[in-house]
Parts: structure tokens; C-alpha cells; sequence
């Protein structure tokens, strides 16, 4: 077999009147008149020309090189020289050409069913990519973002690896246990009627490696959630994840953050500075999110109090409202400046049909002139036109989005609204990166439909050192040490201060409903743990694929992981799921009732 000596896209000038094994893909291939046959070769480095029928050609390799076509994987020797006909400035190997002498055909493609073409996979749906992932990860792009993964997996090796964290392996087959999202569940053989679950993340594993004295611990691992795919969610999605022993919450925080400033400046040259923190609380009313967008300035405003003033029912019927939750109804609104004459009555109408789909009953609007209050809902505002144009800090030209409801549905509504208008009045500018720590949120969040308390992050997560106090007398009022790393306004890391002692970890277990007999059957492994010297602890997990995402520019996940599931959970290169035969079902003492096809 020909020995490669080169890469197709690495030849230069320098090497002209090297001999060279090329070895690759065919991109390209065209007929050149004067008895020339040229070919574009593709490896991962990128192209090179090859050029058949030169004087040292032989004629049956000319007629070879005739045959050749598109994919076909051939390996080609001759001689490097700098091309006759001028450089190619379109290809990094443009100033040089290989003339072939020797020719190897390795696998003879079929008429390909995609090409690798940059320009044409935009015109191929998503589908047959993904059927045809070899040919599509072919294409410079994915390898680049294939590329820039690894530099990313070895650049967090390397940080935690210099800051004294271990990598180690946590299992696959595990216990199912009912917090979180839906388990994968897998049968087992050995033990008919009993079943392992896939790790949603290896979250206890983590934190009983810390009661194992192993102190920093770090795992580029896979997380299986049964839940339904999104454009930045998997069901198969894969963590940088991380946890510390003898640490708080600050402690976490500043590793964290020198990670992903050293990540940062690694790939992009750039100086993040200190990340800023900002509590949950803050999020919600300015932001309406727990992940705010901070690149862009627009800002919610809870106008509850003067707005009980308005002789207006919409503002009145919302304050007098109570959420499941038990939270009373608010008025918020945002301060768009300039909206007068950007957001036209069709935008505006838009608005309020679309809040609909949070549980909101539309957007009243009115817009800000140098006579005051004019439009929509102005002759409402009477009663307090001058404190809220005070407030909000309003200028002519200025228009305000209300949204009135409970405060759950308000905050979403008025939070998405913040985004949409983002995007509609191009307030984002591009190459920023805001990164945002997010803080002191609430231990527990209301279920209204199972009628209890559950988790907000996870039940192993503490309460901040200060609020042990009312973790039983005002569970709802309850700050945990948790927190979020937020870039951009995507969620892409999160964690927690966990829960160190048996006593409390009972407590918490309690207070969302599983009593001790319970908690012993599904996590008696844990509280065990927590009897025997347990260290402080704390962690995190960054979601790596969310990570690439940002790093590479794209809203969609599947172009960041090698063999991603589509919408549906399929795998469409290897058609899965699939069904498996009678005799594995009886095996693993197992009958399905789904219809037989
Ligand atoms: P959490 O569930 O918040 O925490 O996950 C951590 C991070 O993982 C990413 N992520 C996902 N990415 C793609 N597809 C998904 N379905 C998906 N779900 C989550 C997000 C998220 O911030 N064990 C805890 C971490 C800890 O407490 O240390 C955990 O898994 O970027």
C-alpha cells in the first residue's frame, strides 16, 4: 500500500521538489484539455491538486485517473512542484501542485447520496445528514468542530489535571432513582425483574468519591435523560464534570471561573476578567429569566405598587390574582427605548397573541411623547403617568410593555417577551461573550400539582450556610448554595455546595415528601456514605456539548456531537431504537406490549 508523507491540505511552497504520498478523498475532478486530468484531494488537513498526464505520467495512469470520481479514496505518489499556471488563492496548497506518477484506488465510492460540499449541505435536510453522518462529517466545518472539541476536552484535562483533580470513571449501570428527568432503564439478565438505570449524571457517585478522601475529582462523562430532545438539549448529552472537597461556595466559583477564562484566552486570545454574579432574585425581576441575556439592555420592572392606583381592571384583576404557589399578582412592565417608532401595532399585536403560550393574557402597550402618555392603555396610566415615567427613566420615543398576571406568569411572559424583542429589534450584538454567575436560589420550588415541595437543583444540594434556620419553618423563603454559569443566556454549567451530614440530607429528603423508610430504600447508599466521614463538598457540571455550541457559533446540538439523535430520539445511521428479538426478550425475562408491526 502507498505510504502517506503528507497531508493534502499542508503542502506549501517550500515543499516543491519533494516527492509526496497523498493519501485521501476525491473532491473534485475535471478534464483540463491538453491531454491534463486534475483531481482535488481531500484529507482532513484540506485539498491539494493532483495532476494527471504530465510527461511523468504513465499513459494507463492517465486512463486510471480518468475513472477516478467523486469520494472515491485513493492514495496518489509523484513529485511536489509550484503550479505552472498560477497560485490558487482559494486553497491554503494553491501555490503548489503533485504530479501523479503512482496511483493507488483504496475503495471505489458509489455515486455519493451527499456530498461533503459546504455549499450544498445547506440544502440538504437535517435527516439525511445525519443517515449519511460519514459523508457529512466529511465536510470541513464539522471537522473543525470535531477539531475544536478535542482542543477543548484537552484544555479542561490539562487546567484540572494542573490543579490537582483526578479523572475517574463512575458507572454506567446504575440504580433508578425518581429525582430529575426520566431514567433510561436497562434489563437485567442475572436478576430477572430488576433493572438498571443509566446515569442521568453521576452526581452521587461524585460526592461518595469525596467520602472516599479523593478530594478533586473531574470526569468528561455521558448523562442519559429520557426526556424530549431540543435545539440545545440531548437525550444523550455529555458533562465536564466536577466536584471539590473542603470548599464553599466562593471556593467553586473562583476554580470555575479560572477554567473558563483560561479556556477562553486559550481559544480566542480574549481576557475574561471576573465574572459577575448576580443573584436568582435579581435575575427574575430584572431579566425574568434565571439565566439572563446581560448583552443586550433591557429591563423588567415590577410597577405593582403604583399600578393598585390605575383605575385600569386588567392591572387590578392581576394584583387581586394569588398563584398556586401562594405568591400575590403583580404588574411588571419593559421600558423599550425608542419603541415608539420601532415596534409597529403588527409587532405589538404579535406580542400579545404570542404570550399566550406562557399563560399570559396579552401585552397592553403605550407609547412615551414629549406630551406624556399617548396610545394603548395611556388614558389608564393618569394616576401615575409621572412617577413611572420618573421610574423608568422615560425619554420621548420611548415605548412600555406590560404584562400583568400572577407573578409566575408575569416574570415568564415578560422574560421571553425581553428575548423576543431582543431578536426583533437586533439588540445583540454579535462576538460578545457575557458570562454571569447565578446565585442564592430558592432550595425548593412549588409543585402544585403533586402538592409538595421539590428541588430546584437537586435534593443533595445545601441550604447557604445562613438559612439552615428556616429550612422547616419557610421552605419556600429557603436560599440553597447552588449556582449557574450562564454565558450568553444559555445555562452551561451548574452546581451546588452539596449536603455533607446525614441529619440534614434526612431533612431535606423529608421536607419533599420522601419520609426515612423512603429515603433509605432509594438512597441508603448516600446516607451510609454520610455516616461514615463525610467531608464539605461542592461541584459542578458544565454541559459540554452547550459548551462547543457557543465556542463554534451554532444554536444547534447536533452539529457539535459526532453522532447525535435527531428530534425524535432516533439515530438514523444506525436506526435505533430498534426492536430486538423474542428470544433476547425472554433472555432478560422481559414482554413487551407495545403492537407487534
Ligand atoms: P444539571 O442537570 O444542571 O446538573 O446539568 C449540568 C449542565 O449540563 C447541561 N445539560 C444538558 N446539555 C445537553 N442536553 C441536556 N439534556 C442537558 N441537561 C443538562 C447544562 C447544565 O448546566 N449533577 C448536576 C451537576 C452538579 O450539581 O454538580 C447536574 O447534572 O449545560
Amino acid at each position: 500500500m502507498l505510504k502517506r508523507t503528507h497531508f493534502c491540505g499542508d503542502l506549501r511552497s517550500v515543499h516543491a521538489g519533494e516527492r509526496a504520498t497523498l493519501c485521501g478523498w476525491i473532491n473534485t475532478y475535471r478534464e483540463q484539455g491538453r491531454g491534463l486530468f486534475f483531481v482535488d484531494l481531500r484529507d482532513k488537513q484540506g485539498l491539494a491538486q493532483v495532476v494527471f498526464g504530465t510527461e511523468t505520467c504513465p499513459a494507463e495512469l492517465l486512463e486510471a485517473g480518468r475513472t477516478l470520481r467523486r469520494e472515491d479514496v485513493v492514495g496518489v505518489t509523484g513529485m511536489i512542484r509550484v503550479r505552472t499556471g498560477g497560485a490558487n488563492p482559494k486553497l491554503a496548497s494553491g501555490e503548489v501542485e503533485l504530479l501523479a506518477e503512482k496511483l493507488e484506488v483504496f475503495n471505489k465510492a458509489e455515486t455519493p447520496p451527499i456530498l461533503p460540499d459546504e455549499y450544498e449541505a445547506d440544502k440538504i435536510g437535517e435527516e439525511t445528514r445525519l443517515k449519511y453522518r460519514y459523508i457529512d462529517l466529511r465536510r470541513p466545518k464539522m471537522q473543525g468542530i470535531l477539531r475544536t472539541r478535542s482542543r477543548i476536552t484537552k484544555a479542561t484535562r490539562d487546567f484540572f489535571a494542573a490543579h490537582g483533580f483526578l479523572e475517574i470513571e463512575t458507572p454506567l449501570l446504575i440504580k433508578s432513582t425518581p429525582e430529575g428527568a426520566r431514567d433510561f432503564v436497562v434489563p437485567s439478565r442475572l436478576h430477572p425483574g430488576s433493572w438498571y438505570a443509566l446515569p442521568q449524571s453521576p452526581q452521587l457517585f461524585k460526592q461518595i468519591l469525596m467520602v472516599a478522601g479523593c478530594d478533586r475529582y473531574l470526569q468528561i462523562c455521558r448523562c442519559l435523560r429520557d426526556e424530549d430532545p431540543r435545539a440545545d438539549r440531548q437525550a444523550e448529552f455529555s458533562q465536564i464534570d466536577l466536584e471539590m472537597s473542603f470548599v464553599e461556595r466562593e471556593d467553586v466559583i473562583a476554580m470555575m471561573g479560572g477554567y473558563v477564562a483560561s479556556l477562553w484566552k486559550e481559544l480566542f486570545g480574549v481576557d475574561l476578567g471576573t465574572i459577575p454574579t448576580m443573584t436568582w432574585a435579581t435575575a427574575m425581576e430584572r431579566y425574568g429569566i434565571d439565566r439572563p441575556d446581560t448583552r443586550f439592555e433591557l429591563f423588567i420592572d415590577d410597577i405593582s405598587l403604583m399600578a393598585a392606583r390605575c383605575d385600569f381592571q386588567v392591572f387590578q384583576q392581576a394584583l387581586a390574582s394569588r398563584s398556586p404557589a401562594g405568591r400575590s399578582g403583580v404588574v411588571k412592565c419593559i421600558r423599550v427605548p425608542g419603541g415608539a417608532d420601532k415596534l409597529t401595532r403588527k409587532m405589538t399585536d404579535g406580542y400579545s397573541e404570542w404570550v399566550k403560550t406562557f399563560r399570559a393574557g396579552g401585552v397592553p402597550v403605550v407609547k412615551y411623547t414629549a406630551q406624556g402618555f399617548e396610545s394603548g392603555i395611556a388614558k389608564f396610566l393618569g394616576p401615575i403617568a409621572d412617577e413611572l415615567a420618573a421610574r423608568l427613566s422615560l425619554v420621548p420615543g420611548d415605548m412600555v410593555l406590560f404584562a400583568a398576571d400572577t407573578w409566575e406568569i408575569a416574570t415568564k411572559a415578560l422574560g421571553e417577551l425581553r428575548l423576543r424583542l431582543a431578536a426583533d429589534l437586533k439588540l445583540i450584538p454579535p462576538g460578545k461573550w457575557e458570562f454571569l454567575w447565578v446565585v442564592d436560589f430558592p432550595m425548593f420550588d412549588w409543585d402544585a400539582e403533586g402538592n409538595r415541595w421539590v428541588a430546584l437543583h437537586h435534593p443533595f444540594t445545601s441550604p447557604n450556610p445562613d438559612q439552615f434556620g428556616i429550612l422547616e419553618s419557610d421552605p419556600g423563603a429557603c436560599l440553597s448554595a447552588g449556582y449557574d454559569l450562564v454565558l450568553n443566556g444559555s445555562e452551561i454549567a451548574g452546581g451546588s455546595i452539596r449536603i455533607h451530614r446525614m441529619d440534614v440530607q434526612q431533612r431535606v429528603f423529608n421536607l419533599i415528601g420522601l419520609s426515612n423508610e423512603e429515603a433509605q430504600s432509594k438512597f441508603g447508599f448516600l446516607l451510609n456514605a454520610l455516616r461514615h466521614g463525610a467531608p464539605p463538598h461542592g461541584g459542578i457540571a458544565f454541559g459540554l456539548d452547550r459548551l462547543v455550541m457557543h465556542v463554534v457559533g451554532t444554536d444547534n446540538i447536533r452539529d457539535v456531537i459526532a453522532f447525535p439523535k435527531t428530534q425524535s430520539g432516533g439515530d438514523l445511521m444506525i436506526d435505533a431504537p430498534s426492536p430486538i428479538s423474542d428470544e433476547q426478550l425472554r433472555e432478560l425475562s422481559v414482554r413487551t406490549t407495545a403492537p407487534t408491526s
